[in-house]
């Protein structure tokens, strides 16, 4: 074995035998988990719509200058969603959550893959693309295939009327009361935090790894490249989350 094929699976084993001990787990994932399944991570060029970042379409001023074109990127990002499987890192999760008695997957992807995959004990931190929300009386409605014709590209609350918006944070926008603060408890109490595919630049999130680190979490991350996260884990498993998180949980239930 080559010195650095040695080393990865030193580190595999040794992120295996923190999670074999773990009684609370928190997994943590960002737009790298659900890369294999062909979804362009958030920044990549991939992500570009019509010339515009998604830091253009993504915020409540775009919204109100323009809301059919930002129905328009939104349908265009459900339709690649729509087109894609859960992948073995989905699948992954999904089979590691009912191994443990306290288990928290907490996903920034809107994507639905997570759920699709199995996964019951999850908050979408940053909303779902299968619901969307009245922009006035915030009234959540299903989001069926259907409901945004080509004709009308913004649907309108039964209640009140107002145009609804995709339920999902936007930048400048403030999180959902509650979620990070259950997130942060979670950490707080973690005996590992496993990260996987984030670059970590949206604080909030990378915000929860660093916190379970310094309560005395083992903390792990997944990633092709460097990020803030990896540079202070315990282990960083540099690869795809489609090839790593299955031979970690392999790892784990090897003696
Ligand atoms: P990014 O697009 O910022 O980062 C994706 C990360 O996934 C990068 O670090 C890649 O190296 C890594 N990656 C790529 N392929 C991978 C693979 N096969 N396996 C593992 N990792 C891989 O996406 P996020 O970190 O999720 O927020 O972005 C966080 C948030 O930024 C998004 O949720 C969004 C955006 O602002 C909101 O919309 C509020």
């Amino acid at each position: 074995m080559s010195p650095a094929a040695t080393l990865a699976s030193a580190a595999l084993a040794e992120a295996a035998g923190a999670i074999r001990r773990a009684q609370r787990v928190l997994v943590l994932t960002g737009a790298g988990v659900s890369a294999e399944s062909g979804i362009p991570t958030f920044r990549g060029q991939g992500g570009l719509w019509e010339g515009f970042r998604a830091e253009d379409l993504a915020t409540p001023e775009a919204f109100q200058r323009d809301p059919a074109r930002v129905w328009r990127w939104y349908r265009w990002r459900r339709a690649i969603y729509g087109g894609c499987e859960p992948n073995p890192a989905h699948a992954v999760i999904a089979r590691m959550e009912p191994r443990f008695p306290e288990f928290l997957l907490a996903t920034q992807n809107v994507d639905g893959l997570h759920r699709r995959a199995g996964s019951r004990r999850l908050i979408e931190i940053h909303g779902t693309i299968d619901v969307m929300r009245c922009s006035v009386c915030s009234e959540r409605a299903p989001w069926p295939d259907d409901a945004v014709p080509d004709a009308d590209p913004v649907p309108r609350c039964n209640h009140c009327g107002g145009a609804m918006r995709p339920h999902i944070l936007w930048f400048g926008e403030t999180y959902w009361p509650g979620v990070l603060e259950h997130c942060q408890r979670f950490a707080g109490e973690a005996d590992v935090v496993l990260v996987a595919g984030t670059s970590a630049t949206v604080w909030p999130p990378a915000a929860l790894a660093l916190h379970g680190k310094r309560s005395g979490a083992f903390l792990i991350d997944i990633n092709p490249e460097p990020t803030p996260i990896s540079e202070v884990a315990d282990v960083h498993l540099r690869g795809s989350a489609g090839a790593l998180l299955p031979a970690l949980w392999d790892r784990c239930s090897r003696p």
